[in-house]
Formats: structure tokens, C-alpha cells, sequence
């Protein structure tokens, strides 16, 4: 495996590696790992990252003592600029914050090579399928039309491409005939929300190599 992916310290529950977690909707990933680190882990989420000021997961932040900010997308023109200029005042955040480990939590937004080169092995994010089958932004629709029988979420590591980085670990869940989208997807976030935890504390134990 490639040696470019720098992996996050090893973190202990008196000095848990630091997590910002990026998200851009509801946030119920985010609130089942702030309720699992209730008790102390080798992780712990110290900053909430959006673009969107209305994403539920801000509140859900704030309402933990958690440092949540609104990060807006910059109002230019040129969209590679957009992209960058808003990469480098997350940038400046992350390094003032002293963040370890970019948690991506249903963050709509492509990360660009910039971010990437710096957080290389300490990007990790959730998808609502079994990588490498059904990447992008529509998992489960991708899922139904295609009649699998079964579907999950796969962790990994965050590269160059879209859901392509080092898989870290997943979990299945079984398409029923009826299925639509939305029970589709309550049943994967279900799966979710157990295996995000889970494979942090690997991530933040050292006992992932790769
Ligand atoms: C999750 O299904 C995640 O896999 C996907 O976006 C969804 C976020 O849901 N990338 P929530 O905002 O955590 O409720």
C-alpha cells in the first residue's frame, strides 16, 4: 500500500486524538459519535465544520459545547478559486484549532488535492454502500435501480478520487423488495452510526496499518 497516507498519532483517553468533523446536513452520524464519546475514547470531537449555516448538525454541536462553525463558501466567481480560498480558511481553522483527524460526516463537498496533500491519512469518510460498488452521491437510488440484494456502508481513507481511499472497514444490510430510498437509508445509517465509532477508535489506536 502506498506510504503517502500519513496516519494520526496513536491517542490515548487522557490526550484523545483531536477530530473535526465536516458535515453539511442533519448530522445524525455526528450525534451518535458525540453520544459515543460520552464516555472517554481515544477520539474525541473538539470542532464541527459546515458550509451550511442551516445544517442540524451545527446545532447539535453547540448544544455538546462543541466549537461549531459555519465556514461560507466564498462569494467569487471563478469555482476552482471558490473551492481553494474555502479550503484555506477551513485550513487556517483546523491548524488554529489543532485539529489530528478530518472526519467527514456527510459533508457534501469534494475535497480538493490542496486539502488532501496536507491531511493525507487523516481524511476518513462514510458511504452509504459497499465501495467500490455504488460511489457517488446517490448510493441508494444506484442500489435500488441496480435490484442488489444487499447494500451497507463502507469507512475509508480519503484520496485524489471520489470513494476510491483505502477501505477501512464496512457493514451489510440486507434490500428488502419494498424498499425505497428513505427506508433504505435508515436502515444503512443504523449500520452507520456503529461502525464510524468502531473504526475510529482503530484509527486512533494504531491498530490500522496499512
Ligand atoms: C450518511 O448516510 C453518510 O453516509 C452520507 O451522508 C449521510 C449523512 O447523514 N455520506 P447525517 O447528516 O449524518 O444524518
Amino acid at each position: 500500500m502506498s506510504s503517502d497516507f500519513l496516519l494520526p498519532r496513536i491517542g490515548t483517553k487522557e490526550n484523545p486524538v483531536r477530530l473535526a468533523v465536516f458535515i453539511s446536513g442533519g448530522g445524525s452520524g455526528l450525534q451518535s459519535l458525540i453520544q459515543y464519546q460520552k464516555i472517554p475514547r481515544v477520539h474525541i470531537t473538539s470542532l464541527v465544520i459546515s458550509e451550511n449555516n442551516n445544517a442540524g448538525g451545527l446545532k447539535i454541536a453547540e448544544e455538546n459545547e462543541i466549537l461549531a462553525l459555519h465556514v461560507p463558501l466564498p462569494q467569487i466567481k471563478n469555482k476552482s478559486e471558490i473551492r481553494l480560498e474555502h479550503e484555506k480558511k477551513i485550513q487556517q481553522i483546523l491548524e488554529r484549532e489543532n485539529s489530528e483527524l478530518i472526519v467527514l460526516s456527510g459533508y457534501m463537498r469534494i475535497i480538493s488535492p490542496w486539502l488532501i496533500s496536507k491531511w493525507k491519512g487523516r481524511i476518513v469518510n462514510i458511504h452509504p454502500s459497499l465501495l467500490p460498488n455504488f460511489p457517488g452521491a446517490h448510493a441508494h437510488r444506484d442500489v435500488l435501480a441496480a435490484g442488489s440484494n444487499f447494500s451497507g456502508c463502507t469507512v475509508h481513507l480519503v484520496d485524489e478520487g471520489v470513494d476510491t481511499g483505502p477501505i477501512l472497514g464496512q457493514s451489510r444490510v440486507i434490500v428488502r423488495a419494498n424498499d425505497t430510498i428513505k427506508s433504505l437509508q435508515d436502515r444503512v445509517k443504523i449500520e452507520e452510526h456503529k461502525l464510524y465509532p468502531r473504526i475510529l477508535d482503530n484509527l486512533c489506536s494504531g491498530s490500522i496499518s496499512l
